[in-house]
């Protein structure tokens, strides 16, 4: 069936044990890229897909998340007597984005579990899940993107992206025939699969387009890996039985789950920020430098 999508989900419930003591009092979805909490740049990117309803599916200690999405009066009345009015539009804006609900995750049980909480908002419309702790930087907004592959083929599409292979491990990789340019039929999905098992090196990345009987066979799933319900595993069920597609999306992605990626991103934020680069450049170059100055040195011992 295709339809506008218009409603979106946003898991946010995981520990986030990659970040303690960081998340041990604040989900790893409000770690700041700079100055920006994570799932400001997920909700932004739903938004600019078109997307007017989310859904964020949050667990304990999340109260930080819907603090951010409200209005904070207090804050409004400070930065207006205080003439900040670029900043005090920006501050209200985040709250104006989009309607934003939310629904807890009593216990983790997995991704497909989270999504399963979602039911009652989604009815049966197509919706379009975004992962809370994954930002993609791109032209198009990577979501929007997966709407176009939708509404030309209806059906689920899942957002790939090919990683190297000593990376295979920490993805849902698929398998699939190729259908358009970037574009493929699924016939297999699997969650995170040992290198030599790999169906493929197209990944999973955290950006999907669902559609209603996605909660059929969430229900139906067992415990795969890591003792999870998984969504990739739902999936791969769905696609037995009618066509899940896949879009292979332009677009910079970048984990914020892990700690690297963490850095790199913000690293790369801050380089394309105007305001920021002029400062920090110039300090990235000498630090190079300096490394590599005292990398051969380092060799040596
Ligand atoms: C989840 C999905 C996996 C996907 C990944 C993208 O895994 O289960 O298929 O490739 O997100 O980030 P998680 O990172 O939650 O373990």
């Amino acid at each position: 069936m295709k339809a506008r999508v218009t409603k979106a989900v946003i898991p946010a419930a995981g520990f986030g044990t990659r970040f303690l003591p960081a998340t041990k009092a604040q989900p790893k979805e409000m770690l700041p890229i700079v100055d920006t909490p994570t799932i400001q740049f997920v909700v932004e990117e739903a938004v600019a897909s078109g997307i007017t309803d989310i859904l964020i599916i949050t667990g304990r200690d999340k109260r930080s998340i819907e603090d951010h999405f409200d209005r904070n009066l207090e804050l409004e009345r400070r930065l207006a007597s205080a003439g900040k009015t670029t900043l005090l539009r920006n501050m209200r804006r985040i709250s104006e984005m989009a309607h934003i609900h939310y629904v807890r995750q009593s216990e983790q049980l997995g991704l497909g579990h989270a999504i399963l909480q979602a039911r009652c908002h989604v009815d049966n419309e197509p919706f379009a899940v975004l992962l809370g702790d994954t930002i993609i930087h791109s032209e198009q907004p990577c979501v929007g993107q997966l709407m176009k592959v939708h509404e030309r083929f209806g059906g689920p599409v899942v957002g790939l992206e090919k990683v190297p292979l000593e990376k295979v491990s920490r993805y849902g990789i698929i398998s699939g025939s190729r259908l358009a340019p970037r574009v493929y039929r699924l016939t297999d999905l699997v969650e995170k699969p040992e290198p030599a098992k790999a169906p493929s090196q197209l990944a999973i990345g955290g950006r999907y387009i669902l559609t209603a009987e996605i909660f059929n066979y969430l229900e139906r799933a067992r415990p795969g890996k890591n003792g999870e319900i998984q969504l990739t595993d739902a999936l791969l069920a769905q696609a037995q039985v009618m066509p899940v597609y896949g879009h292979h999306f332009e677009g910079i992605r970048y984990d914020i789950g892990d700690r690297v990626d963490y850095l790199i991103t913000q690293v790369e934020y801050a380089l394309r920020r105007d305001d920021l680069r002029r400062q920090f450049e110039p300090y990235l170059k000498q630090r190079m430098r300096l490394l590599a100055k005292a990398s051969p040195r380092r060799n040596r011992t």
